[in-house]
């Protein structure tokens, strides 16, 4: 049995919700204690209560409506967002691909940013130039890898993240919906290299709109409904009710 690489336990995540004060500065300073009560209690539940664990070389598919929480989720298993309350236990070296463009530099080119982004995931300057010409190769941007990546198509921006991520050495990957903007062989490609890493005992977490990539990679579906988990379970069972 392997152990997990990846616990929440009971996390919850709000926000503050920012309201209009009324009554203007005079009102705040007389009003102190109950302004200050008013804004502390006014938050936003991003996500409530939730629980699971991710085991080594296992591939988790997340799915949901927009604005459900998942790439909340993706966030706080990066370590980029804290939780409010509760406990999360991640285990490994991680390659997240969280947003298009996130951890590259406009005025770069291609090859530049994936230098960049390379030494900003934790590999040092001498293994990316190493790794260089293979990314360059997998991504297929051809003579675009000389231009400033300000010029790149949406779909090329995730040909650059995803190269540069399924070189890397990762315990985890995460990936968030990214792959959806790449034409269709490039998504081929990018699923491939997905079931690659899970032969190698890498845990995925995949955020996903696309309910037969999530049944083609995924070991289990968590579905988060109103921020919280609606089922975690097998594909099929989850994808059913999601669909029906
Ligand atoms: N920094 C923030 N401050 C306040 N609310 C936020 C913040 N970030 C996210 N939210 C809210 O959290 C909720 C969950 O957002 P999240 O991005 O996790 O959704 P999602 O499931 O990934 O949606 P999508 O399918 O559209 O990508 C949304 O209602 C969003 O408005
Ligand atoms: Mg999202």
């Amino acid at each position: 049995m392997s152990s997990p690489i990846i616990v929440f336990d009971h996390v919850r995540k709000s926000y503050p919700l920012y309201q209009h004060m009324k009554g203007g500065t005079k009102h705040l300073l007389f009003h102190l204690p109950n302004v200050w009560r008013s804004i502390k209690n006014s938050t936003y539940e991003v996500l409530k209560d939730v629980s699971f664990e991710v085991k080594t070389g296992e591939a988790l598919g997340i799915i949901g409506r927009n604005g459900a929480g998942k790439s909340t989720i993706l966030g706080l298993i990066a370590g980029v967002l804290k939780p409010s309350s509760g406990k999360i236990v991640v285990t490994g070296r991680i390659s997240p691909l969280l947003e298009l463009g996130a951890g590259f530099h406009p005025e770069l080119t291609g090859r530049e940013n994936i230098i960049l982004n390379g030494i900003i995931l934790g590999l040092t300057k001498t293994e990316i130039i190493k790794k260089l010409d293979e990314i360059i190769e997998f991504s297929e941007l051809g003579e675009f890898i000389e231009q400033p990546i300000r010029v790149y198509s949406s779909g090329m921006l995730a040909r650059l993240g995803f190269s540069v991520v399924a070189h890397l050495n990762p315990d985890i990957l995460l990936i968030d919906e990214i792959l959806a903007v790449g034409d269709l062989e490039f998504q081929k490609k990018c699923i491939d290299k997905m079931i690659g890493f899970k032969k190698n005992r890498v845990a995925i977490i995949f955020v996903s709109h696309s309910i037969s990539d999530i049944v083609r990679i995924c070991d289990r579906v968590l579905w988060i409904e109103n921020h919280t988990i609606k089922i975690l379970g097998e594909p099929p069972d989850v994808v059913k009710s999601y669909t029906s």
